[in-house]
């Protein structure tokens, strides 16, 4: 079932996604070589609990972190952990934050140091694949128009897009209707309507799209050791555009 939100929900839900924003922006001013992704995920929590947030991740379906912290050809759901970042790497973080209960979700891929030019073209296509995506997250569209978007703009390029997984509505649930596919035909899916709140988060591989899941049951990485990244924001349909929620300054 799709829940549309009042123009007052969609302002809690922009409160909460102004902190998830600001902790982006720290998480950015700290990312270096040396740092570990459990530092960042103690500093995510922290500024959360500091503003009377709730980590929302946090017991979803088991899940034991604030963050998400994949690394390299980790596609999402990586765990944070001691291990250092090295210069080279890219990482993306990925959290949930729970403001009033009300939600917003954003993830952002990050280089550590000095990145080479294939991990710094991946980043700026798969952010640019995003802001396509949102541009089409107008009124009336379908769903699908999204994701035709996505696809057809990394594709030609020579990325892949992930399959496994897609973006979702999002409110007082972390997960709602409708599902965002970022890959696809563009007459597919159901009609924008104002009031919606969904995210766009595409994952981009350079090599193949598909996964593999990790032993610890929630890692997913690319099958070929390809590096991937990920960017997303929560975006309420208005009659006035798509309006971000997450959005940094
Ligand atoms: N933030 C993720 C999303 O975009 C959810 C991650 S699953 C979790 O939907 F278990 F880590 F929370
Ligand atoms: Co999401």
């Amino acid at each position: 079932m799709i829940h549309l939100k009042s123009k007052r929900e969609i302002q809690e839900m922009k409160k909460a996604g102004e902190l998830l924003a600001y902790i982006h922006s720290q998480i950015k001013e700290m990312i270096k070589p040396g740092v570990t992704t459990w530092e960042i995920d103690q500093l995510s929590h922290k500024i959360m609990k500091d503003h009377g947030a709730i980590a929302q991740q946090i017991g979803y379906n088991g899940y034991k972190y604030a963050t998400c912290a994949s690394i390299n050809d980790e596609i999402c759901h990586g765990f944070p952990r001691k291990k250092p970042l090295l210069e080279g790497d890219i990482v993306t973080i990925d959290m949930v934050v729970n403001l009033n209960g009300y939600l917003a979700d954003s993830a952002w891929s990050y280089g550590v140091g000095l990145i080479d030019d294939k991990a710094q073209q991946l980043l700026d296509v798969t952010k640019k694949s995003l802001y396509l995506g949102i541009e089409q997250a107008q009124v009336n569209n379908r769903t699908g128009v999204i994701g035709h978007a996505i696809q057809s703009y990394v594709e030609p390029l020579g990325y892949s897009v992930v399959r496994e997984f897609s973006g979702h509505g999002i409110g007082q649930d972390m997960h709602e209707d409708p599902m965002i596919l970022h890959y696809g035909k563009a007459n597919k899916g159901v009609r924008l309507q104002e009031g919606m709140v969904i995210t766009i988060e595409p994952m981009i591989n350079i090599g193949h799209w598909k996964s593999s899941l990790d032993d610890d049951g929630w890692t997913a990485r690319t099958i070929d050791g390809s590096l991937s990244a990920q960017f997303e924001h929560t975006i309420a349909i208005t009659a006035e555009g798509p309006l971000i929620l997450t959005e940094q300054k």
